[in-house]
């Protein structure tokens, strides 16, 4: 068993949403195509732009630990894009097509802030530059408007 720091967790996780952020460039695209309505495809196909800047964050933040920029898997990620891979091949009727999407693009947004609260918590221990916190935390809020976005949707629909 290896004894890990928290200076070592915190690269560790940073190279966990750096893996991320990186599958969900081809995440997104898929889940867009996936989509049965033009509404939800739209969702996924927008946050692409955000997705590109989000990693470039994450690159400054490797720059200025002077760590270099390394992508780490996760069982939760590979998971994710399993499930996905699974959605994108099964028939469904519309609305269900349009809910697995969801549900799968959600489920993903909450892993991104799950692991951005405990880098956030890591970086107030560790006493790291306020410009990285700062950074992190821009992360995290365009992660909590996509997953409140996607959320509204589902609750929309369920009340039509
Ligand atoms: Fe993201």
């Amino acid at each position: 068993m290896t004894t890990i720091t928290r200076a070592d967790m915190f690269e560790r996780e940073l190279q966990k949403l750096y893996h991320a952020e990186l599958e969900i460039l081809d995440l997104h695209a898929d889940l867009a195509d996936a989509a049965a309505s033009d509404e939800v495809r739209a969702l996924f196909a927008d946050h692409e732009a955000d997705t590109v800047e989000q990693i470039h964050r994450i690159e400054r933040i490797f720059e200025e630990l002077g760590m270099e920029s390394r992508v780490a898997g996760s069982p939760v990620m590979e998971g994710i894009l399993a499930e996905k891979d699974e959605i994108v091949s099964t028939d469904a009727p519309p609305a269900l097509r349009d809910l697995d999407v969801l549900s799968t693009g959600m489920l993903n947004e909450r892993f991104e802030i799950t692991v951005l609260d405990r880098l956030l918590l890591l970086a107030t221990d560790l006493e790291i530059s306020e410009e990285i916190s700062t950074e992190l935390g821009a992360n995290r809020q365009e992660a909590k408007a996509a997953l409140t976005e996607m959320e509204a949707i589902v609750e929309r629909r369920r009340l039509e």
